[in-house]
């Protein structure tokens, strides 16, 4: 919406939310996220055309569109528990919609949401006494965290998807007005509701599904001896593939990939198509499996034992340059560690404090330190989580120095230069390719 407003000056753009928190801090100059960029386009519009209000129904009443950009997380209760989209947030929002409207609306759906939600929407928007009536598009955002700002200036493509009416196409070109300012025409695709849906879930598992195949890669290459970022290369470079989203790690993370495809697997299910549904929920399975995987090579490493062992964590958020640390792989990998009762210690330039909520249960079996040579100091093993570009930089000799001997580094991400650290007498232990120890 920061950006709507910012290239779009004539629009007036009112952002509200139930959480007042959220709200003054996005007033603030500490706004709730960190995102590059982010604060200088906020900073730009606000106040001209860009407010933020937790004043829900007077939001609605001044609206001619809505972008509904609740959350949608996976359902933990009832019917699908584990893999549905939890639609309440949504079906609420839709209800408020429908309660505070004083005259026609485009609703456009920004969550991603099972495939004919906006259908449902229609239904509960369209319920009232048929004073106003509704249109709901479909825009599912594609932007990803840590270049969100980027993704919205120079998007790949944006989808729109509406009815075939003439009042559902009259909605989708006010739309693409909006997005017409600084995004060339032909990026913009006009779909049905149904198809653009459906193609957020699909854009998700397909990515995430390239994550999953080049870390089941990575665990034949450790039997193998063969090399993972040989064979990735070597694959990328087939025009057909791409080289893309081929870096083996210890797996996928973030608030959207694991609840998209869930709800796909669910969808799939729901339409009677069993075996589909098997096909995307290995997705997720090979992801828990290579988070499982990395954590029985640490401790297999430091010689089948890390009880009271001090453990340094480079990284904790879900990738680098966000302080998001949603179904981040270090989650797992933390409590899997503290289970085998070592003592970890938790460093990251932006995600400690997210990481001390996601680890509150483990107690003070878990240390956080943001400076990484404080973290290491005393440490038997150095694992890098999170691709932060500042762990390439550090002074590996003056970490090794403060480390216990004989000194590991797992290196998650395959960021760091392995032959470098082992001729400074690191033993190092990279994802799918063979370990490089001497000590
Ligand atoms: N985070 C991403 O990178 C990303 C990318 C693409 C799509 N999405 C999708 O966008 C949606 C939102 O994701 P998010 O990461 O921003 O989630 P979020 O949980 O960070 O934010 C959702 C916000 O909605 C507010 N909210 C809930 N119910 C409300 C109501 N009835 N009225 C007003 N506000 C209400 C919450 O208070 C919260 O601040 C999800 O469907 C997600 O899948 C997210």
């Amino acid at each position: 919406m920061a950006v709507i407003a910012k290239q779009c000056p004539e629009y007036k753009v009112i952002v509200v939310d139930i959480n007042d928190d959220r709200i003054q801090a996005w007033k603030s100059d500490d706004l709730p996220i960190y995102e590059p960029g982010l604060q200088e386009v906020v900073e730009e519009a606000r106040g001209r055309n860009l407010f933020f209000s937790t004043d829900v129904a007077a939001g609605i009443q001044e609206a001619d569109i809505i972008f509904v950009s609740v959350n949608t997380p996976t359902k933990t209760f009832g019917k699908g528990a584990g893999r549905a989209a939890d639609l309440q947030y949504w079906e609420r929002t839709a209800r408020d919609i429908l309660k505070h409207s004083n005259g026609n609306k485009i609703v456009v759906e920004k969550s991603t949401v099972p495939v004919r939600t906006a259908e449902a929407m229609g239904r509960i928007l369209n319920s009232g006494a048929g004073a106003h009536r509704f249109e709901v598009l479909s825009n599912p955002e594609f932007l990803a965290e840590g270049t969100g700002i980027r993704d919205l200036m120079e998007p790949d493509r944006v989808l729109i998807g509406g009815q075939s009416t003439p009042e559902g196409q009259a909605a989708v070109e006010e739309l693409v007005r909006i997005y017409e300012h600084w995004i060339p025409r032909e990026r913009i695709l006009t779909t049905s509701v149904w198809s653009s849906e459906l193609s957020k879930l699909v854009a998700n598992a397909f990515l995430a599904q390239r994550i999953s195949s080049i870390n089941s890669v990575s665990a034949i290459c450790e039997a193998s001896q063969a090399d993972v970022t040989e064979v990735s290369r070597a694959v990328g470079m087939d025009s057909r593939i791409g080289p893309k989203f081929l870096n083996a790690s210890i797996g996928f993370g973030g608030s959207c990939f694991k609840k998209d495809i869930l709800d796909l697997v669910y969808l799939c299910e729901h339409y009677g198509l069993p075996e589909v549904a098997e096909y995307w929920a290995q997705v997720v399975r090979i992801n828990d499996y290579q988070k499982r995987r990395f954590v029985r090579r640490v401790v297999s490493n430091l010689f089948d034992t890390v009880v009271g062992k001090r453990i340094a964590v480079f990284g904790f958020a879900f990738k680098s340059n966000t302080g998001d640390t949603r179904e981040s792989p270090a989650i797992d990998v933390c409590k899997q560690l503290a289970e085998e009762r070592a003592r970890v210690v938790v460093s990251d330039p932006r995600a400690l404090g997210n990481a001390r909520a996601d680890l509150a249960d483990l107690g003070s079996q878990i240390e956080y330190e943001r400076d990484p040579y404080e973290a290491a100091a005393g440490s038997h093993a150095i694992l890098v989580l999170t691709e932060w570009e500042i762990y390439r930089t550090l002074d590996y000799k003056r970490i090794l120095a403060s480390m216990e001997k004989p000194a590991y580094v797992f290196d998650g991400r395959n960021i760091l230069d392995h032959e470098a650290l082992h001729a400074i007498g690191f033993n190092v232990v990279p994802i799918g390719k063979a370990p490089l120890t001497s000590l």
